[in-house]
């Protein structure tokens, strides 16, 4: 049965006829990590992957939320005080009370869903989730929150009822997507454009790693801070402003791990300007250079990789793929390769077989599809 069909008929069974569908897909980032919430670049696109939700409102203050990948029922209501205790519901009532916040009379509904997004892959499965509720509940309770705000309903989700201080990529990516498109934003001035993203030639694909290192602590947090912090003491808003001469001016000043951290931030920001340019003369040579850039710096200056993707990116540079790199917040998940149409079974099967003789399982492979962004069906 469909996704679509599954969730519609768990609806069916737990409350009834008269649910409207919504969905919301993950996303990748061809390029531009850990520069959103330095004001910086990012170009990531939706993907075909995502959330699907049935939902009806009830003419209650209670929300009754069914999760068909859990298998489990959540019931909860819409002050700050009903947080529910599963962690997947939390998106949900975040979600309402951001709403809420922006002036939207969130009342109470039934709903099922479910998802195909790989969890920990770093492929957004949570912003899925977060624009589905919010594109949703400003629908059926008459909000007139536009499409920016939605996104940021994401976020502050996340912010306010989740402890990841993330940056806006991941729910913009979800509710503008567009098939076919990639979308480079300015996270300071949130201004984007649309960029066809058909590479003749070259396939798009992800190697999952399967691999999900909780590190003690909240380590993208604490990313999030250093670079905060070298962008207070060089007295600009955010690392944005800051440019490597200016970093080599108070090095002495800041740790060697801070300045590590800006390093490759400052970095990566030009990278995305570099790729975008590239790819409208088709140079999909340096592309590929900057996506290998883009990966040593996470692992060796960001410090965001881990073993497994690092051998999954050298894999990739020993087959000759034009381009590879963790893709997402990093420790674990996904690589994203750029891989030339005749080389992609060599690499696929080299990559499998390589990696399960060291980690003994495959890496499993998802072939990119640019899709539609958070929508009704
Ligand atoms: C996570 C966050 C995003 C972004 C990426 C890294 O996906 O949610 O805001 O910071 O990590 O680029």
């Amino acid at each position: 049965m469909e996704m679509k069909d599954k969730v519609t008929s768990k609806f069916e069974e737990l409350f009834g006829a008269g649910a409207t569908l919504y969905a919301s897909p993950g996303r990748i980032n061809l390029i531009g990590e850990h520069t959103d919430y330095n004001g910086g670049f990012v170009f990531p696109g939706a993907v075909d992957k995502g959330i699907i939700a049935a939902i009806r409102p009830n003419g209650t203050d209670k929300v009754h939320a069914f999760s068909l990948d859990m298998n489990e029922m959540s019931e909860f209501g819409l002050r700050e005080e009903d947080l529910p205790a599963q962690s997947w519901a939390r998106y949900i009532f975040g979600v309402c009370r951001e709403m809420q916040k922006r002036g939207v009379k969130v009342g109470g509904f039934d709903t099922t869903f479910a998802g195909d997004v790989p969890l920990g892959a770093g492929m957004s499965s949570s912003a899925a989730l977060e624009s589905t509720y919010a594109f949703a509940l400003n629908e059926l309770f008459d909000g007139h929150v536009d499409k920016f705000e939605l996104a940021r309903v994401g976020q502050a989700t996340e912010h306010n009822y989740c402890g990841v201080k993330c940056g806006i990529m991941d729910q913009f990516a979800s509710v503008f997507g567009k098939k076919g498109n990639l979308m480079r934003l300015d996270c300071r001035s949130m201004e984007f454009e649309y960029f066809p993203f058909d590479p003749k030639g070259y396939k798009l694909v992800l190697l999952d790693s399967v691999v999900k290192h909780e590190l003690v602590g909240s380590p993208y947090n604490k990313r999030r801070e250093s670079c905060e912090r070298v962008a207070k003491t060089l007295g600009v808003e955010t690392l944005r402003d800051a440019e490597m001469k200016d970093l080599e001016a108070i090095k002495d000043k800041i740790s060697e791990e801070d300045y590590k951290r800006a390093r490759y931030v400052i970095g990566e920001k030009q990278r995305v300007l570099d790729v975008c340019d590239a790819l409208q003369r088709g140079d999909y040579e340096t592309v590929g250079k900057c996506m290998y850039q883009t990966h040593w710096g996470l692992s060796k200056d960001y410090e965001v990789s881990c073993e497994e993707l690092d051998f999954l990116v050298t894999v990739a540079e020993e087959c000759g793929v034009t381009g590879s790199r963790i893709m997402g917040g990093g420790f674990g998940g996904c690589t994203i390769n750029l891989v030339k149409d005749e080389l992609y079974d060599h690499f696929i099967a080299e990559a499998k077989r390589r990696f399960n003789e060291k980690y003994g399982h495959e890496p499993k492979v998802y072939p990119v599809v640019i899709s539609d962004g958070s929508r009704k069906l």
